[in-house]
């Protein structure tokens, strides 16, 4: 169900989980006060408790009411990055937000949105939280149809159209005198050097997955129903294939482009649409291109294609 920004307001002040759009994917929210709307997200989505939620801030100065610990650079990293698809990890204040919302944890992850839509409702009820609007283990949502495909028709969500990065939020962590990617994201490695004066690496390739900073990795993620299989040969691909603009399949019985090999951006805003699209033709095998790079927003994308494929 379609609502407006205001009715999305009245929705959130009066304790309810309302689907929102943002600049990376759709959210599900809720008022960080509203203990039982925040319960109900995690039920929605079937949702372990142990995998926090980002809280959502209007202005990058909103932060200040949470923090109790300033690790080095992160005035650097707000100035250049807030708003936008970045989540910073801190310590917290723990009476300032529900321990439901951060898994009992004494950190939390925040972010301030770009998007016109949730800055502005956020100004009105205050800071959210939002997780991505999908079922658990499912693709995120990159426009109002995949949230109905996974909440009903009848679940309120504001139409902001598709979603303009297609991939989820970097997070950012501070960690024995360093920062750390907990999560690759819409914001690559190397787009953080100039700020700290070194691109900051992924924890979990450094460390393995037994330890994630984010719990979330832990979890089965962005996966369709349909088998999928990674391929690095793009010849060699038969049967339903999911590859790039730029290449011919011959032997492919049909194919679902992602975008061109030249353009990453265009393929991450894709991503997650061609993903559900295989759920709604029912497709129960899909064969996918990996002969793509490996450096900048590539390796995000190839982060959740593993992930999808991983079932
Ligand atoms: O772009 C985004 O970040 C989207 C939009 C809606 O803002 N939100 C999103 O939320 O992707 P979600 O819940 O799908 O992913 C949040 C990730 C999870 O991997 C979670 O484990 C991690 O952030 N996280 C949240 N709080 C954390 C904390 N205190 N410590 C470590 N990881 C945390
Ligand atoms: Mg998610």
């Amino acid at each position: 169900m379609r609502v407006s920004p205001q009715e999305a307001i009245n929705f959130l002040l009066n304790g309810a989980v309302v689907a929102l759009p943002t600049e990376t994917v759709y959210g599900l929210a809720a008022c960080i006060h509203s203990r039982s709307a925040i319960e109900k997200i995690y039920s929605l989505k079937k949702r372990p408790l142990n995998n926090p939620l980002i809280v959502h801030l209007a202005d990058p100065a909103d932060l200040r009411d949470f923090i109790v610990e300033t690790p080095p650079n992160l005035k650097e990293l707000m100035d250049r990055f807030f708003p936008g698809p970045l989540s910073i990890i801190v310590s917290i204040d723990t009476d300032k937000i529900p321990s439901i919302a951060r898994s009992g944890l004494s950190t939390a992850a925040f972010r301030v949105p770009t998007h016109p839509i949730v800055r502005s409702i956020i100004r009105t009820t205050g800071p959210l939280v939002m997780p991505s609007a999908n079922l658990s283990g499912k693709p995120s949502a990159t426009d109002p149809e995949a949230v109905e495909c996974d909440f009903g028709k009848d679940f309120p969500v504001v139409d902001g159209g598709e979603t303009q990065e297609g991939l989820e939020s970097t997070v950012l962590a501070f960690k024995e005198g360093r920062w750390w990617i907990a999560r690759l994201g819409a914001i690559t490695p190397a787009e953080f050097a100039e700020t700290l004066g070194y691109v900051p690496l992924n924890w979990t390739t450094s460390r393995g997955m037994t330890s994630p900073i984010s719990p979330g990795q832990l979890f089965k993620h962005y996966s369709p129903n349909a088998l999928l299989k990674l391929v690095e040969q793009p010849m060699e691909l038969e049967g339903i294939v999911v590859g790039f603009s730029d290449r011919r399949y011959p032997r492919a019985s049909s194919v679902y482009y992602l975008g061109s090999l030249k353009n990453p951006n265009g393929v991450a805003a894709n991503l997650y649409r061609i993903l559900r699209k295989l759920d709604q033709d029912q497709v129960q095998e899909a064969v996918i291109d990996m002969d793509m790079p490996y450096t900048g927003l590539w390796s995000t994308i190839r982060d959740r294609l593993e992930k999808a494929a991983d079932s």
